[in-house]
């Protein structure tokens, strides 16, 4: 190759690399996550378009073929998928990730089975891509409702998984020391089983925490292969993967703690502790329940000074935002001040609540975080928790507690709560909640989208 074309190649691998970084940069806030897509896509173009440019490659036709189906199904799924099957959609094009580090770690243990450190890292990047994307899979399943979302506890798993990752990785060492192919067979098969019993005791509330693991592990995969593949045909071409899969490991990580952190959890907990198999914890509960109905829920609300809406789950799955959005331009227009109250794990993804919000047109502004909405509680006059359960239960500030020690919106504070929800349907944590017995709360009982809409015209008509 002229030597200036690949100096060319490599600043625009740079500039590309530039473009992911600040693409991650825009993406922390949500006025600018979209502008943050847009660079990472178009530096994702730019770097694999430029490497079609590197010397050494072949079969075009191929990769073009490989490009357009790939490129196609994903184009197709993002713009048909609903918000609520967002997470299953990451899963499996997160899972396609770890598959394809997989897929070039076998091409290059296939092509060269020398002890060296080249042969090390395309072992690991086949070992973390191995598991990503078989647990990506039975991730995908508990989301989609293919398999059970509840843990499926097989006897014995932690010391059965130990010892079929061990074997696995037994097989691979053996495959590299002897130079024998043929051991790499049984080496990818028990991965991918590990990674089958490493995500099957994990509830399907639990998740969006595994998949951003995942994710950064299909990162850390990606790196490794990058490394590896700078011996190779690939040259410099290797370095951009190790960047751009260095970038996926460390947000995803980040993500992955953040995420475990807000639910109060380990991330070992997560993974290992089959949570949601055991006993309610929820504790003792007093009090009673106490109904109220539509006309008299936005009376309550229409003379109030403060209404603070508390989202969560439910709010998702009904789809209620958009009537949200218009209950609350209902009551502004009567002189309510409305606030968001936005707990960072209400829903089952990262700033699920925000996204739905801003869809249906609600402003940043009125979006208050845990920090900023909990001091003003306790002088607002209702709390509406509209499908939120675990985020407002009280029962976290209870000793003994599954949700013992998780931060939540103190909506208990207001002088009145109303929680809309359709019947005794218990949140993530599968416990109790105080909140709904206190003498303050009222259960406002339906669908939130029909139960808003129905807000609505009370409020308008009033
Ligand atoms: P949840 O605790 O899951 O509770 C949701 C509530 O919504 C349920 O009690 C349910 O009661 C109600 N609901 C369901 N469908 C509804 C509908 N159509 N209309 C009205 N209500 C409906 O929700 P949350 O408070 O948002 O908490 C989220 C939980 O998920 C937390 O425990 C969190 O740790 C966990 N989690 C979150 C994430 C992220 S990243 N967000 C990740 C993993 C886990 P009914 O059945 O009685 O209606």
């Amino acid at each position: 190759m002229i030597a200036w074309v690949g100096t060319v190649i490599d600043a625009v691998y740079v500039v590309a690399v530039i473009a992911f970084i600040l693409g991650l940069k825009a993406m922390s806030s949500p006025e600018t996550a979209r502008r943050g897509i847009l660079y990472a896509g178009v530096a994702m173009l730019v770097a694999v378009a430029v490497t079609f440019a590197t010397g050494g490659l072949g079969n075009f036709a191929l990769i073009a073929l490989g490009v357009f189906i790939g490129g196609g199904a994903g184009w197709y799924w993002a713009r048909v998928v609903k918000m609520t099957d967002m997470p299953q959609m990451v899963a499996i094009f997160n899972g396609m990730g770890g598959g394809a580090a997989a897929a070039i770690a076998a091409v290059e243990l296939l092509t060269s089975l020398s002890a060296g450190a080249t042969t090390g890292l395309s072992l690991a990047g086949a070992i973390i891509g191995s598991i990503s994307i078989a647990g990506s899979f039975i991730a995908f399943s508990k989301l989609q409702g293919w398999l059970p979302g509840r843990p499926i506890v097989l006897p014995a798993r932690q010391v059965v998984n130990f010892a079929v990752l061990l074997v696995g990785v037994g097989f691979g060492g053996a495959a590299v020391v002897v130079a024998q192919a043929f051991y790499l067979l049984p080496f990818f098969v028990l991965l991918l089983v590990y990674g089958i019993l490493l995500t099957l005791p994990i509830g399907g509330a639990d998740m969006p925490v595994v998949i951003s693991l995942f994710n950064a592990l299909t990162g850390v995969a990606v790196a490794l292969d990058g490394f590896a593949l700078v011996n190779g045909p690939l040259g410099d071409a290797g370095y951009a993967m190790v960047i751009a899969g260095t970038l996926v490991g460390a947000a995803g990580s980040l993500l992955t703690l953040l995420m475990a952190r807000a639910m109060n959890r380990s991330l070992g907990n997560v993974l290992f502790g089959a949570f949601g198999s055991g006993p309610d914890t929820g504790g003792p509960v007093t009090g009673s329940l106490k109904p109220i109905d539509v006309a008299d829920a936005a009376v309550l609300m229409e003379y109030s000074g403060q209404v603070v809406i508390a989202p969560g789950y439910g709010m998702a799955v009904a789809q209620a935002q958009q009537k949200v959005k218009e209950l609350a331009d209902a009551l502004e227009a009567r002189g309510v001040t409305v606030k968001f109250a936005i707990h960072p794990v209400a829903g089952r993804m990262p700033g699920h609540m925000n996204v739905l919000l801003a869809e249906a047109g609600v402003s940043y502004d009125k979006l208050f975080d845990r920090d900023e909405i909990n001091p003003e509680l306790a002088h607002t006059d209702v709390a509406l928790v509209i499908g939120a359960n675990d985020v407002v239960n009280p029962a976290a500030r209870r000793t003994g507690s599954a949700l013992q020690g998780m931060p939540i919106l103190d909506v208990d504070q207001a002088k009145n709560v109303i929680v809309i929800k359709r019947g005794q349907g218990k949140g993530f944590a599968g416990i109790e909640n105080d909140l709904f017995y206190k003498d303050n709360c009222r259960m406002l009982y339906g669908d939130a989208q029909h139960v808003v809409g129905e807000l609505v015209q009370a409020v308008k008509k009033a």
